[in-house]
This record gives C-alpha cells, sequence and structure tokens, in this order.
C-alpha cells in the first residue's frame, strides 16, 4: 500500500468503569492501514466500540495504548490545541443525528465549520457551499431552516458542512440511521459520489446494502476489528 492517509497501529481503548469495577476495554489491540481513497464500512453489533473507534481516527478521543497516524502525523503527539487544528482541516464528522443549529440556514449551517480557528480560511467558502449544496440536491433550500426540511435533506446539508474545509477523510456515524430507505439510499449515493472523486471515507453502518457498496468492509467484535 502506498503511504496510508489513516493508519491505527496497536490501538487499545479502555473506559473507566463507576464503581472501581475493572476498566472496560472497548478496543484491544486495533491495526488498520487506510489508503488514501479508500472507501471503508465498519459493521458490528452495539456497543462494540465502532463510536469509539470512529472518534479515535478523527482525533476526537485520544488511545489508552497504541497509535493513530493522520496524514503522516502520530496524532499522540499532538497538544490539543494541534490536534483541534488537525481535526478541522483533515477531517469531517457526521453522526447518526445531524446536530444542525435549527435558528440557522441551511447556508449558515454549512459555513460554520469555516469559523473555527485553525480552518483553512473561509475564502470562496459561500461559493463552495452553494455549489457543494446543489451538487447533493438542495440547491433550492441555502435560505431554509433545518426544521423545513426533511430528515434526509438535513443529513445532506450535515455531509455538506463536514466537506465545506475540505478534508481528506469523511468519518461517518451511522448517518442512515435514522432515514427511510430512499433517504438513505440518496445520502449514500451522495458520499460514494464524493468518494470516487478522491475522498477517503469511513462508514459505520447497519445497512447491509450500504456497506456492501464500500471497496473494503470490516466488522468489529469483542475488541477486534476482521476484515470481511
Ligand atoms: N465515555 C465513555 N465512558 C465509559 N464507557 C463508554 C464511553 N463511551 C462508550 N463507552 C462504552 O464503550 C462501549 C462501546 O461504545 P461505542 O463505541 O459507543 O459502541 P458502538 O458505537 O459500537 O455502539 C459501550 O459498552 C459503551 O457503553
Ligand atoms: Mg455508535
Amino acid at each position: 500500500m502506498a503511504t496510508p492517509l489513516l493508519e491505527l497501529s496497536n490501538v487499545v481503548k479502555s473506559y473507566e468503569a463507576p464503581g472501581g469495577a475493572a476498566p472496560l476495554r472497548v478496543l484491544d489491540g486495533i491495526s488498520l492501514r487506510i489508503a488514501p481513497g479508500d472507501a471503508v464500512a465498519v459493521v458490528g453489533p452495539s456497543g462494540s466500540g465502532k463510536s469509539t473507534l470512529l472518534n479515535l481516527m478523527g482525533g476526537l478521543d485520544r488511545p489508552t495504548e497504541g497509535a493513530v497516524t493522520l496524514a503522516g502525523r502520530n496524532l499522540a503527539a499532538l497538544t490539543d490545541d494541534e490536534l483541534a487544528a488537525v481535526r478541522s482541516s483533515e477531517v469531517g464528522f457526521v453522526f447518526q443525528l445531524h446536530h444542525l443549529l435549527p435558528q440557522c440556514t441551511v447556508l449558515e449551517n454549512v459555513l460554520i465549520p469555516t469559523l473555527a480557528p485553525h480552518a483553512p480560511g473561509a475564502g470562496d467558502a459561500v461559493e463552495r457551499a452553494s455549489a457543494l449544496l446543489e451538487r447533493a440536491g438542495l440547491g433550492g433550500r441555502l435560505h431554509h431552516l433545518p426544521g423545513q426540511l426533511s430528515g434526509g435533506e438535513r443529513q445532506r446539508v450535515a455531509v455538506v458542512r463536514a466537506l465545506i474545509n475540505t478534508p481528506k477523510v469523511i468519518l461517518a456515524d451511522e448517518p442512515t440511521g435514522a432515514l427511510d430507505h430512499a433517504s438513505a439510499t440518496h445520502l449514500a449515493d451522495v458520499l460514494a459520489g464524493l468518494n470516487a472523486e478522491g475522498i477517503t471515507l469511513v462508514l459505520v453502518t447497519h445497512a447491509h446494502d450500504i456497506a456492501a457498496r464500500m471497496s473494503r468492509r470490516f466488522e468489529l467484535r469483542d475488541g477486534a476489528l476482521s476484515e470481511v
């Protein structure tokens, strides 16, 4: 494999358990290399650590042991401030719930990540946001409020928001989990289209038809990841 975009080496994540119980070892030594342009699906039972894994990949959390390297940088060696800078320029997160601000328009919501102190710079952000929204089938919704959109439309806004700082990787945590089948398929089309243009995609999903569209599939179970 060429230089991986994302590499996990023997990653362990334990959570402290309340009441002095033994810590919960959610990830038990995971190693994984993701090349630029890969489309990766992660499946696994509820509680198996999928969200934990995605959060570590994107520097939202730090491993208990092991190393995470993203775009050539060992995340463990970074200060919190440097980590925030890497997150905001290299990573786009999409969650199961869209987390749009209800009082802001679609366009304003998409522009919010450009306000982060480490963002690559607003520059032509409004133009870029409009073009991306158009491509996601939301060209007629720029000035709507989230409450005026369907669930599928709101999730597509969340994807565009994740793209606005031109990240190298999209980390999506069950992004279609709350959508009907048609909306889920439309969202998967948008994600697959972005991947076809070169963005790396890591997608946690329970939807087998969507997982089947990814170039690589992994199952997380009992703290271990296996390629399936
Ligand atoms: N911040 C936390 N503190 C303690 N335990 C946690 C924390 N986050 C997750 N867990 C536990 O870790 C396990 C994996 O959680 P998670 O990564 O959310 O799983 P999944 O996304 O696969 O459903 C669960 O048992 C959960 O209760
Ligand atoms: Mg989860």
